[in-house]
C-alpha cells in the first residue's frame, strides 16, 4: 500500500509524521535477534508513534510511559483489548481481557492456586522433572533446547495446576508448537481450535465432578453473585495455558541462549549459585517478551500526543527493558544491576499472577543445568533462531557440550 492510501485511512487526530508503516511481526534481523530488532526500531522512533495496521495502534516507545500505562486501567482499558489483532470466534481471555472491578472476580482463583505455598509444591515437582530431563540429555552432548527441554517444564506444571492427565503432555505440546511455528495462519488457527476443543471437554467434566485443582476453582468461581459461564471458564483456562507456556518456554530459551554465548557470565553463576535469582531478574529485564493491547477510555494528552477515546495502544514490554533512558547501557547484562522496576511481568491489577511460579521454574532450570552441564555453547555450524510476535520467543536453539568428564 502506498503512503497516501495509508494516511487516508488513519484517524484525523494522528499527525502523519508519527505514522510508521512497519511490519512489526517481520522486522529486519528479527530471526537472528528479535530484541536487537526492536531496539533499533526504538532508537529511531519518537516517544509515541502510530502503527496503521489492524485498525491502528499507538506504540508506546519509552519506559517511563510504559510504566505509567501498564497499571492505569482507568485511562487504558483491557476490556477485550489484549490480542493484537483479536482472534475471532474464541472466548475472551480472562482475567486479562477484563477491567476492575469485574477483573477481581476472575483473578481470585489464580491468586489462590499460585500462592507462595502452592508454588513451593509445584517447584519441588518441577525440580524433579528438570533433573530427569537434564540427566537424559547430558550423555547426548547436544540438544534442541526449545523442543527437548524448555516446553516440558511449563506444560507439566500447567497439567498439575489444572489436574489433567500427564500423558496428554505431548499432544498439547504439539498443539502449542503448531500455534507458534505452524507456518500458515490456517495451521495456527486450527491448533488454537484444537486446544479449545481439548479444554472444553475438561471444563464440562469438572462442572459435573469438581475437585480442588485450579480448573475446578475456575468453573465454580463466583462472578457478581452468579457462577461463571462455560465460556468464561474456558477463556480463563486457556489463558492459564497460553499465559504460562510460551512465556516460560520463551524466557527460558532466551536465558539458555544468553548463557550459551556468554561464558564469563555463566562462570559467575557456576562459581556462585547464590547470584542466580538476581541474574534471572536481570535476564528478564533484558529479554522481556510480551506485548499487550489496551483501549483508551477518554480523550487525553499522553506522551506528547493527543489520544481519543477508543484509540488502541500497544504496550511492548521488551521496549521497557531496552530503553537507555531507564537502563544505562541497556543491552549489557549486569547481574548486579538494580532491576526491581522491570516490566517483564507488567504492573497493576493485571500483574502476572504466575510470576513467582515462572521465577521458580527459571531458577530451577539454571541451577540444575549448570550443576550438570556447566560448559555449553551453540552447536558448531548452527544458529539460534528467535521469533517475533505478540510474545517473543525462540524457534530453535541447538546446543552442544563436551561429553567427557
Ligand atoms: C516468564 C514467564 C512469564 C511472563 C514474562 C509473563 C508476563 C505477563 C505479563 C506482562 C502480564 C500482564 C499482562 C497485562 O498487563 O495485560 C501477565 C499476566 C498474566 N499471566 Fe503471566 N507471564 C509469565 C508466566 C506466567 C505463568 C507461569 C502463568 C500461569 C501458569 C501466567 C499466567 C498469567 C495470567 C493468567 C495473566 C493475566 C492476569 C490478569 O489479567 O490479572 N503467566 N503475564
Amino acid at each position: 500500500m502506498d503512503r497516501g492510501t495509508i494516511l487516508a485511512g488513519i484517524p484525523a487526530h494522528v499527525p502523519p509524521a508519527l505514522v510508521r508503516d512497519i511490519d512489526l511481526f517481520d522486522l529486519p534481523g528479527e530471526h537472528e535477534d528479535v530484541h536487537l530488532a526492536w531496539k533499533k526500531l526504538q532508537d529511531s522512533s519518537p516517544d509515541m508513534w502510530f502503527w496503521p495496521r489492524h485498525g491502528g495502534y499507538w506504540v508506546v516507545n519509552r519506559a517511563a510511559l510504559l510504566a505509567e500505562a501498564f497499571p492505569d486501567f482507568e485511562r487504558f482499558s483491557s476490556d477485550r483489548a489484549i490480542s493484537i489483532p483479536a482472534v475471532p470466534g474464541t472466548p475472551a481471555q480472562l482475567p486479562i481481557d477484563a477491567d476492575p472491578p469485574l477483573h477481581g472476580f476472575y483473578r481470585r482463583p489464580l491468586n489462590v492456586a499460585m500462592s507462595p505455598r502452592a508454588v513451593r509444591t509445584y517447584a519441588a515437582e518441577a525440580r524433579a522433572l528438570a533433573i530427569e530431563l537434564i540427566d537424559a540429555l547430558k550423555p547426548r552432548g547436544e540438544c534442541e533446547f526449545v523442543a527437548d527441554f524448555a516446553r516440558h517444564l511449563p506444560m507439566t506444571i500447567f497439567l498439575r495446576l489444572v489436574d489433567l492427565p500427564l500423558e496428554d503432555r505431548e499432544r498439547l505440546i504439539e498443539l502449542a508448537d503448531q500455534m507458534i511455528r505452524g507456518g500458515t495462519q490456517e495451521a495456527k488457527y486450527a491448533a488454537l481450535q484444537g486446544t479449545y476443543a481439548y479444554l472444553e471437554e475438561w471444563v464440562k467434566r469438572r462442572r459435573e465432578h469438581p475437585g480442588d485443582d485450579l480448573l475446578s476453582r475456575i468453573v465454580q468461581m463466583q462472578v457478581e453473585g452468579r457462577t461463571a459461564t462455560h465460556e468464561e471458564a474456558l477463556g480463563e483456562c486457556a489463558l492459564v495455558l497460553f499465559g504460562g507456556l510460551d512465556t516460560v518456554a520463551g524466557t527460558m530459551s532466551f536465558v539458555a541462549r544468553f548463557l550459551a554465548t556468554h561464558p564469563d557470565h555463566r562462570q559467575q553463576l557456576v562459581e556462585d549459585p547464590t547470584l542466580i535469582p538476581a541474574a534471572i531478574e536481570e535476564l528478564l529485564r533484558r529479554h522481556s517478551i510480551p506485548t499487550l493491547g489496551r483501549k483508551v477510555t477518554r480523550d487525553m494528552e499522553f506522551g506528547g500526543v493527543q489520544l481519543k477515546q477508543g484509540d488502541r495502544l500497544m504496550l511492548v514490554a521488551p521496549l521497557h527493558g531496552l530503553d537507555e533512558r531507564a537502563w544505562a547501557d541497556s543491552l549489557n547484562v549486569d547481574f548486579k544491576r538494580k532491576t526491581d522496576t522491570h516490566m517483564a511481568f507488567g504492573a497493576g491489577p493485571h500483574k502476572c499472577p504466575g510470576a513467582n511460579l515462572a521465577r521458580a521454574e527459571l531458577q530451577i532450570f539454571v541451577e540444575e543445568w549448570l550443576k550438570r552441564i556447566p560448559e555449553f555453547g551453540i552447536a558448531p555450524g548452527m544458529q539460534a533462531e528467535t521469533l517475533p510476535g505478540q510474545v517473543l520467543g525462540v524457534a530453535r536453539l541447538p546446543l552442544a557440550w563436551p561429553t567427557q568428564a
